[in-house]
């Protein structure tokens, strides 16, 4: 039989988050038995001491009470050493008094970046990528978001986009195009002859046809 070439798998949204241990600039962590029954948002960054990353880190801590508010643990990554995350966070103190009060991992042997598929070595083969994975309570992937080496994130985003599955899970509810907390939100389209029916006759909602309702919450 012909040997097959291993393949580094991605995990998808819905898949459990794969476990890991590893050491970080808050102690060693088991990923199962952190932040019980709170979300995480784990990231990485493509290495410690450069420009971009340094902003990225720096809008995820200056706005880490937003994730507090939202039961939101961050945690972060790079293939850098413990040694080279401590000095860059000792650095970005003093240079700026913004602090990175979060666990950073240490991923200096690829191992929980291969995991995440944060090493995409066609971008490149040392660094892993600006990625996001938005983890709810049961540890499962929810959202996932990719970016490459020279285009940071939008913190704004990520905060938004985390309330929207937050907002969705409570109410039963999908996000249209562009929401923001407050907006209305979608109702789940009808799955039979007779909730169409009811549908077209409910005065509740803005229709725009049985399949395209929103309310406000
Ligand atoms: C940066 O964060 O500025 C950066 C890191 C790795 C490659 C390119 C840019």
């Amino acid at each position: 039989m012909e040997v097959q070439e291993v393949v580094n798998v991605m995990p998808r949204i819905g898949d459990q988050a794969p476990d890991f241990e590893a050491v970080t600039t808050k102690g060693k962590i088991k990923f199962s038995d952190y932040a019980k029954d709170k979300w995480v948002v784990l990231f990485s960054h493509p290495a410690d001491f450069t420009p971009v990353c340094t902003t990225e880190m720096s809008g995820f801590a200056e706005r880490k009470a937003e994730f507090d508010a939202l039961n939101t643990e961050l945690m972060g990554l790079s293939i850098d050493s413990i040694h080279a995350h401590l000095a860059w966070v000792n650095n970005v103190r003093k240079n700026t008094g913004v602090y990175f009060d979060f666990p950073i991992i240490a991923d200096i042997d690829m191992k929980v970046s291969k995991l995440y598929g944060m090493l995409q070595p066609n971008e490149s083969e040392t660094a892993a990528v600006r990625a996001v994975f938005f983890i709810d309570p049961s540890k499962k992937i929810r959202l996932i978001m990719y970016y490459p080496l020279n285009v940071g994130r939008n913190m704004d985003e990520i905060l938004r986009a985390l309330k929207a599955l937050q907002v969705s899970d409570e109410n039963g509810v999908a996000m249209p195009l562009n929401w923001t907390p407050g907006a209305k939100v979608i109702v789940p389209p009808p799955k039979t002859l007779d909730e169409m029916q009811d549908r077209l006759e409910d005065t509740t909602c803005e229709r725009v046809d049985f399949y395209l309702c929103k309310r406000e919450l």
